[in-house]
């Protein structure tokens, strides 16, 4: 088929390079220059295993442009543009520019328009109505750091949509995942997106009120506790890390946007407030464990990106806690594999630790596992609990979910 995607980012070129790979010819429209320049000479513009592998050897089936008019004789167009929250509600303002602009170029054309990006409940009609054509949603569940993977090993696919045909032809687009389909109505997709994010957001903060428990106990550990609530079948393992809070381009904006959604309804969702309120309390947490060490000084945060595997910083809690940090007076330096920040002086892993009074993970970098012969000395804070315990300095170490 021929298939546009509208919107460049991690989802967009992620579901790009996939149904390249399944020999679909792409047209990808960004209306950022430099980074349509960039893909068209094969480069990246973002951080993501295995994309700029994939970009080059797929690269024949991809054409990348500013210019909307190239989709005029697309059979089927992605909408994959962001939906960021403002005033703590969703902005649809992207999605509506590009229904407009899908409206002018795909008049001679039945184009199926599929939305992908992460909508309130009543989006697609309203698409539809700016559009004409037929609108599906397809929510995507894919994680940064894992995307190429995940967009082709999903747990489920979801089709939302009004007429039958449409559904199933973007159904058998994805057909070679042999994941399970729900079929769903446009207003279930769209809540679906939401449910799942807030649902997990939930989880987290969950073990992380557990893991402020465990930190009052003695000999109590909250790795312990979620290993063993996660083998019960109706838990599972997954999503029950403890750590110094969630962040990123999708939950925080994500549970903002169904709360002030579900309130405009008229209903009040306490139990994704409560989550969000207890994420926002993760840095104050680490910043007193801190202050327990020393008041003042120099620290090195080790991560800087949101979660490992990605240099994207946006709504990063290490972020935060840098700023946090520089507020009150710390010295603070920084360092990570693959993301930078202005926020703080980046400087290499060593001289990093070496600087530091303190040293706090705040990012679960495979490459900060196994560090703790090289923090032998300095007062640690594992902020994401990948270090041993036992391996380290017992009046140094504190670690979030770790009793006395
Ligand atoms: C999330 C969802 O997991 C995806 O399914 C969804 O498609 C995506 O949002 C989206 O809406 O586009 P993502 O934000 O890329 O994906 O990353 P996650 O792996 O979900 O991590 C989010 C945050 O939660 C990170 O800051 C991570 O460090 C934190 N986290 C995750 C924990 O603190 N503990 C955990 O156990 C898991």
């Amino acid at each position: 088929m021929k298939i546009g995607i509208v919107g460049l980012g991690v989802v967009g070129l992620a579901t790009g390079v996939v149904l390249a790979e399944q020999g679909h010819k792409i047209i990808g429209v960004d209306i950022d220059q430099n980074k349509v320049k960039g893909l068209e000479c094969k480069r990246s513009p973002i951080y993501e295993p295995g994309l700029q592998e994939m970009l080059e050897r797929y690269f024949h089936n991809f054409t990348f442009t500013t210019d909307y008019g190239l989709l005029f004789n697309t059979d089927l167009v992605f909408i994959t543009v962001s939906t960021p929250t403002i005033d703590g509600k969703i902005y649809l303002g992207y999605v509506f520019d590009v229904a407009k602009r899908l409206r002018d170029v795909l008049k001679r054309n039945d184009a199926i328009v599929v939305i992908k990006s992460t909508v309130v409940p009543g989006t697609a009609r309203k698409v539809k109505e700016i559009v004409k054509n037929d609108v599906v949603s397809n929510p995507e569940f894919l994680r940064e750091g894992s995307a190429i993977l995940d967009t082709k090993n999903p747990d489920r696919i979801v089709i939302g949509s009004e007429n039958k045909e449409a559904g199933d032809l973007v159904e058998n687009l994805w057909k070679f995942t042999n994941a399970p389909v729900i079929r769903a109505t446009w207003e279930e997709a769209e809540m679906i997106k939401y449910a799942a994010n807030s649902f997990l957001a939930v989880k987290i903060s969950f073990i992380n009120e557990i893991a402020n428990v465990c930190e009052k106990l003695k000999d109590c550990d909250v790795t312990v506790i979620a290993k063993a609530i996660g083998m019960d079948k109706r838990i599972s393992p997954y999503f029950l890390n403890a750590g110094i809070g969630w962040g990123g381009s999708c939950f925080p904006k994500d549970t903002q946007a169904i709360v002030s959604f579900a309130r405009d309804l008229g209903e009040e969702l306490k139990i994704v407030e409560a989550a969000i309120k207890v994420n926002n309390e993760r840095i104050k947490r680490v910043v007193s464990m801190l202050k327990g060490f020393i008041k003042e000084g120099n620290v090195c945060v080790l991560g800087v990106a949101f979660k490992p595997n990605t240099d994207d910083t946006r709504e990063s809690v290490a972020l935060k806690l840098i700023k946090t940090l520089k507020s009150e007076g710390y010295k603070v330096v920084a360092y990570d594999p693959k993301a930078i920040t202005n926020e703080a002086k980046m400087v290499g892993l060593d001289e990093c630790i070496r600087i530091a009074d303190v040293v706090i993970i705040a990012t679960e970098w495979d490459e900060f596992k196994g560090l703790e012969e090289k923090l032998r000395g300095k007062f640690v804070i594992d902020g994401r609990r990948i270090l041993d315990p036992s391996k380290m300095e017992k009046e140094k170490f504190k670690a979030v979910g770790l009793g006395e």
